[in-house]
């Protein structure tokens, strides 16, 4: 077998940061780089790619470079790499198969009411207290991100764009590790506004994006997490070009009206707006792309374009798109709760999202997203404060709010599913229903659980 080309990078090299520069300039010397910009591909020299380059292919990889063997483990290798696919040639040498050594479960492996899984309580519990401390301020940075985002599409109706608002709110976002309570806020108390869905958007992106990058063992800089929340705080810039009363409408328009054609267009003028700014490729990707869908002959795909144009943190950014306008949009229909948003999304897999970036996503925000409120096999309601394990996904660690007969408790108490093989997932339920909603009764609840 031999290696002519990579045809598909992981997550890792839309931002390109010194390590991975470094990787692609030492493994790949001679080989060129496909970059798709906004007028098409075009093709550097790996020694030439420089930070944020949206590198879509490797190729032209030079006969002394081409991997001529097969190497028992190599797929797996180049995979962890971040190198996904490949166009290779196969060599009359290459044996047919070969087998790898399955690595067998350590006796500790992490199971419902293990030592491993009593650990695992511990450092979530430390992880939990933190994440409960950062709620406020969460909320108060949720609120100065939409109200900042309105001011710059405002600007931008008149002429001014900055991203230099946006900018500072990053800043305190990242220092305060705000990002995880916003998300679970954003699920919480849901949001009428082209600004809240900015907000909540590019949390819920930056998230499952870190998350993606955590789960191939890469380290996380703050430049991944303002990359990958700009983006997400800027998709819908377009908009500002977009007149208000089609924009602020509860009507809901028809596929072929003249508003949902200007509506549409805010892809294009994003795209041409955050290149006037001087913002990345893949910035101005997530914003021109992120309602082009797998199938993009579908209807709602737009602009024209080919699959083949969108970038993984793209195709990332349309999946919290949807996820966010299912758990926030008030407008034309109840918003969903996070849990039954999860299963809507699987059900679109294959015709609108690309099947690996949807299970990333979904791994990421949990079956039963941070801020869910469930009812358990005992009947106890509580909140979802961590997710389960990868392997256990349907036994998260849950604040128990309420008890079986309804009677709300006045401390709270932390159950870990992990640690209690006996009790189970019995039910997503809607805590828009539940609780009071005009009074925001759910995220009050859910902010003032105290844990010892
Ligand atoms: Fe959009
Ligand atoms: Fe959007």
């Amino acid at each position: 077998m031999v290696i002519e080309a990579v045809t598909e990078l992981s997550f890792d090299y839309a931002t390109l940061d010194e390590g991975h520069l470094k990787f692609l300039k030492t493994a790949f010397k001679g080989a060129s780089a496909v970059l798709v910009g906004e007028d098409g591909a075009r093709t550097v020299k790996v020694e030439d790619l420089k930070p944020l380059d949206p590198i879509q292919e490797i190729t032209a990889i030079p006969d002394s470079l081409k991997v001529a063997q097969v190497v028992p483990g190599l797929a797996a290798t180049l995979e962890k790499r971040g190198l996904l696919a490949f166009k290779v040639l196969e060599t009359a040498a290459a044996p047919a198969t070969h087998t790898e050594a399955k690595a067998e479960a350590p006796p500790d492996a992490l199971a419902p009411g293990t030592q491993a899984a009593k650990q695992r309580h511990e450092a979530k519990r430390v992880e939990i207290k933190r994440f409960l401390d950062t709620i406020e301020m969460a909320n108060t940075n949720r609120e100065q991100s939409s109200t900042i985002i309105e001011e710059m599409l405002d600007a931008g109706r008149a002429g001014r764009f900055s991203a230099t608002p946006v900018e500072s709110v990053v800043e305190d976002i990242i220092r305060q590790g705000s990002s995880p309570a916003m998300k679970a806020i954003a699920g919480l108390r849901g949001s009428d506004q082209t600004y809240a869905h900015c907000t909540d958007m590019a949390v819920i992106l930056q998230g499952a994006y870190v998350d993606i990058l955590q789960r191939s063992n890469k380290e996380i800089s703050d430049a991944n997490r303002r990359f990958a929340l700009i983006a997400g705080f800027m998709h819908d810039i377009g908009k500002s070009e977009v007149p208000k009363d089609i924009l602020e409408s509860t009507q809901r328009f028809a596929p072929d009206s003249k508003e949902m054609i200007i509506m549409r267009n805010h892809t294009t003028y994003g795209a041409r707006i955050l290149s006037e700014m001087g913002m990345p490729d893949p910035t101005i990707n997530v914003a021109h792309f992120h309602h082009v869908k797998k199938d993009d002959t579908l209807l709602n795909s737009y602009p024209a374009v080919s699959y083949g144009q969108v970038l993984p943190l793209t195709k990332l950014a349309s999946i919290a798109d949807v996820y966010q306008a299912l758990i926030g949009r008030r407008k034309y229909k109840r918003n969903w709760v996070p849990g039954k948003a999860i299963e809507y999304l699987l059900s679109l897999q294959g015709s609108e999202f690309d099947e690996k970036v949807l299970g990333e996503f979904i791994k990421s925000m949990g079956r039963y997203p941070v801020g869910s409120l469930l009812r358990l096999s005992t009947g106890d309601l509580g909140f979802v404060l961590e997710l389960g394990p990868d392997e256990f996904p349907d036994r998260p660690i849950v604040a128990v709010v309420e008890n079986a007969t309804g009677e709300v408790l006045g401390t709270t108490v932390l159950l870990d599913l992990m640690m209690e093989p006996d009790i189970g997932v019995e039910e997503v339920v809607d805590h828009y229903e539940h609780y009071n909603e005009s009074e925001d009764q759910a995220y009050q609840i859910f902010q003032s659980i105290r844990v010892a």
